[in-house]
């Protein structure tokens, strides 16, 4: 693996590189330009010249208008692939062919074929592929998950996003679904450690003039939890919430706050205190007010979190911190999602089989 001089002490520089310098590009050129620390920003490209000036001035990193240049030039060990979705086959293919680690962006791809041909092009390669699915390394669904690991809630009953906010005209090549919904559907598994077997969905397109904008879902896990998610582009304000609600109490993230709030259900069986005991014949029966307690989250940026753990994923020579698997899986749930709005049937079985095969 090539590496640049600078970075810690005794520590060489990873060589990083962004293609992409829109919206969201432009936080993974400050993040590993200015933020960490054994990875060097070497350059960035977009075809667009106001992009590429706007992200280069004020820094070191050279910009190119064609990212098959840069990945010639460059010899780069990580790359980020922050272009539109309908790009993210052929720049992670290219950037793979020239040697580069692949984060690219959710969601993965535009369709399975294009997913499949990315992580064959990475096992080809010998090289790593993952997926910017931020909400996994957001610090409060870090600490839910580690809270439900540990049995806190007892029974899972339901799971519950809430991701409300205003219209965002610059998205015109799809929905709200699959620019939106992959990010709870992945965190949906995995905080449940469980796959759907059986999904419903009902969409509707208010504004947009090409796409539904306007989402509600529902899957039903195997482990017998509800997932449900209300999503849309409509709301004059910025909601984004996960509420999991089990037999202890309620669970509630807040995504943008980084917030953790528990509900205690104080007629619960408490016995998740105790992980040895038989708790099988001890079931809660009954449901009241309980306390209310804000979980100590230790805040950080998810991308800055997401970024270092790629960076420190392509230095020991892997595993991705998101599976492209995972990443696809959620691609084509939020895809199953769209057709059964679309022909008001419930998609399970054989059907639903397919998407997770
Ligand atoms: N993880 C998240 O929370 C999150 C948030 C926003 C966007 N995204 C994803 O990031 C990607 C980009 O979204 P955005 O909102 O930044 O879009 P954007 O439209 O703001 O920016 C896209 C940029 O890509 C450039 N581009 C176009 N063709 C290119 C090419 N051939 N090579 C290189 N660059 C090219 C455009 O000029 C533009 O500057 C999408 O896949 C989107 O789904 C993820």
């Amino acid at each position: 693996m090539s590496a640049a001089t600078h970075g810690q002490p005794g520590t060489p520089s990873l060589r990083a590189g962004v293609v992409g310098l829109g919206m969201m590009g432009r936080n993974h050129v400050r993040v590993y330009d200015e933020v960490l620390p054994d990875v060097e920003l070497i350059a960035v490209a977009d075809p667009d010249p106001v992009a590429l000036r706007r992200a280069t001035t004020g820094r070191a990193a050279r910009g190119y208008a064609d990212p098959r240049t840069m990945f010639d030039e460059e010899h780069l060990d990580l790359v980020s692939i922050v272009a539109p979705t309908s790009l993210h086959r052929q720049a992670t293919l290219e950037a793979l062919a020239s040697g580069a680690n692949v984060l690219v962006e959710k969601p993965i791809a535009s369709d399975r074929a294009d997913a499949e041909a990315m992580i064959e092009a990475a096992q080809q390669a010998g090289r790593l592929l993952t997926v910017g699915h931020i909400e996994r390394f957001n610090p409060a669904i870090r600490e839910l998950r580690r809270r439900l690991a540990r049995g806190e809630l007892g029974r899972i009953f339901q799971v519950k996003a809430t991701r409300l906010g205003p219209f965002p005209a610059r998205i015109r090549d799809v929905g709200v679904v699959l620019d939106l919904a992959p990010h709870d559907i992945d965190v949906m598994r995995f905080l449940l450690d469980s796959e759907p077997v059986r999904l419903y969905a009902e969409t509707e397109q208010r504004i947009h003039t090409d796409h539904e904008d306007l989402f509600n879902g529902v899957m039903k896990f195997a482990n017998g939890v509800i997932g449900v998610l209300d999503i849309n582009w409509l709301t004059p304000n910025k909601r984004r919430t996960l509420t999991v609600t089990g037999e202890r109490g309620m669970y509630v993230a807040d995504y943008i706050k980084q917030d953790l709030i528990f509900y205690s259900n104080p007629d619960a069986v408490q016995t998740w205190e105790n992980p040895g005991a038989d708790d099988s014949d001890q079931l809660t029966t009954s449901v009241s007010e309980g306390e209310m307690t804000q979980r100590s989250v230790r805040r950080q940026e998810p991308l800055a979190v997401e970024l270092a753990e790629f960076a420190r994923a392509v230095r020991d020579g892997g595993p991705p911190p998101v599976a492209p698997r995972d990443a696809m899986i959620a691609l084509l749930l939020a895809q199953k999602m769209v057709e059964a709005a679309s022909s008001g049937v419930v998609v399970s079985g054989a059907a639903l089989a397919e998407a997770l095969a």
